[in-house]
């Protein structure tokens, strides 16, 4: 597995995380759920395959007890992000995801974090969203700092999308940043320009757009980009379409690493196929992006609108 320096922190990191928000379990939201068994294999798979940065939140249902429970006996092998800020309320039959920026919520998020993960230290504390605003003014910047101090996390970072990530990013704080991109979505590059010219570690979410249009779990609009786009011009031989779409993802350095979420061996060991792939070559990348552009330019279907 490829490893790049995760920004200012220089740390190793591999090209390819994962993202554990599908392993969420029952009577949280989805038409999915993945069972213990089928976690603990994908979970030990993903560090098999070299990745070494997983990503979660108190707001993924069991992701967090799954995490701490199959791999504990292995922390030393990744870097732990997870996030805060959250207050999940479980109902009978789902769980609803809210966020509430004060104090309280921080110190609970954070103590049950480390319990469920079953680690002393967590790398990367992000945000859960929130704005630049509130999370100074509710000192939630300082107290993060302070668990810093007391070695219980290791990095700052905020997981966060437009229209509040440029305030965020000039508070300029931020060890580590979370991003969605892709070349279907690429709505945040220079937001990701503008961390890494802060030396911030960069990591993608939505990297390989939610499998692209063979995904099993179909997202229309962004299938119809791809459509509109004809990308399927483009794709190299012996390519599936999710790989085409990780490679775009992987080819821009910046883009540290890419926290794929994937509950299939299968598609584990495709998106690792795709690294080892390396980047696309540069005349295809700007065919991709002046295709989506020209789509992305047009008005909206009022179905969307
Ligand atoms: N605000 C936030 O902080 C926030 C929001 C969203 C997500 N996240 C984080 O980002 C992670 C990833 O985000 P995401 O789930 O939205 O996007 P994603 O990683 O782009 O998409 C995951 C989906 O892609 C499918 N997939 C993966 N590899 C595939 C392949 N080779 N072929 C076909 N399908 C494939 C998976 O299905 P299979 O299981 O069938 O492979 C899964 O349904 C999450 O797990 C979470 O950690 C954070």
């Amino acid at each position: 597995m490829q490893t790049t320096p995760f920004g200012t922190t220089t740390v190793p990191v591999s090209r390819l995380g994962f993202g554990s928000m599908g392993l969420r379990g029952p009577r949280t939201w989805g038409i999915r759920s993945v069972d213990e068994n089928q976690a603990e294999r994908v979970l030990n798979a993903v560090l098999d395959a070299g990745i070494n940065l997983l990503d979660t939140a108190p707001d993924y249902g069991l992701a967090e007890e799954r995490i701490g429970r199959y791999l504990r006996h292995r922390r030393s092998q990744f870097l732990l992000a997870t996030k805060c800020g959250c207050d999940p309320l479980q109902h009978a039959d789902h769980l609803e995801v809210r966020h509430t920026w004060t104090a309280d919520v921080l110190r609970r998020n954070l103590e049950t974090s480390l319990r469920r993960l079953q680690t002393d230290c967590i790398d990367i504390l992000q945000f859960h969203g929130g704005d630049a605003r509130t999370l100074q003014q509710a000192g939630l910047i300082d107290l993060l700092q302070s668990f810093r101090q007391q070695g219980k996390i290791r990095w700052l970072g905020i997981s966060s999308a437009l229209p509040h990530l440029p305030d965020l990013l000039q508070l300029a704080v931020f060890d580590a940043v979370q991003v969605p991109w892709s070349c279907l979505a690429p709505q945040h590059s220079d937001c990701i320009i503008q961390a890494a010219a802060q030396g911030c570690g960069l990591i993608i979410r939505g990297g390989i757009a939610q499998g692209g249009p063979d995904a099993e779990i179909q997202r229309p609009q962004l299938n119809d980009i791809w459509q509109q786009a004809a990308l399927d011009d483009l794709l190299p031989p012996a390519t599936s379409r999710a790989q085409f779409i990780l490679r775009c993802t992987l080819s821009n350095p910046l883009h540290h690493s890419v926290i794929v979420g994937t509950a299939s061996l299968q598609h584990l060991a495709e998106n690792v196929a795709a690294v080892a792939a390396g980047p696309l070559p540069a005349e295809i990348l700007q065919q991709v992006t002046l295709r989506v552009a020209a789509v992305l330019a047009q008005p909206a279907p009022a179905a969307y609108s």
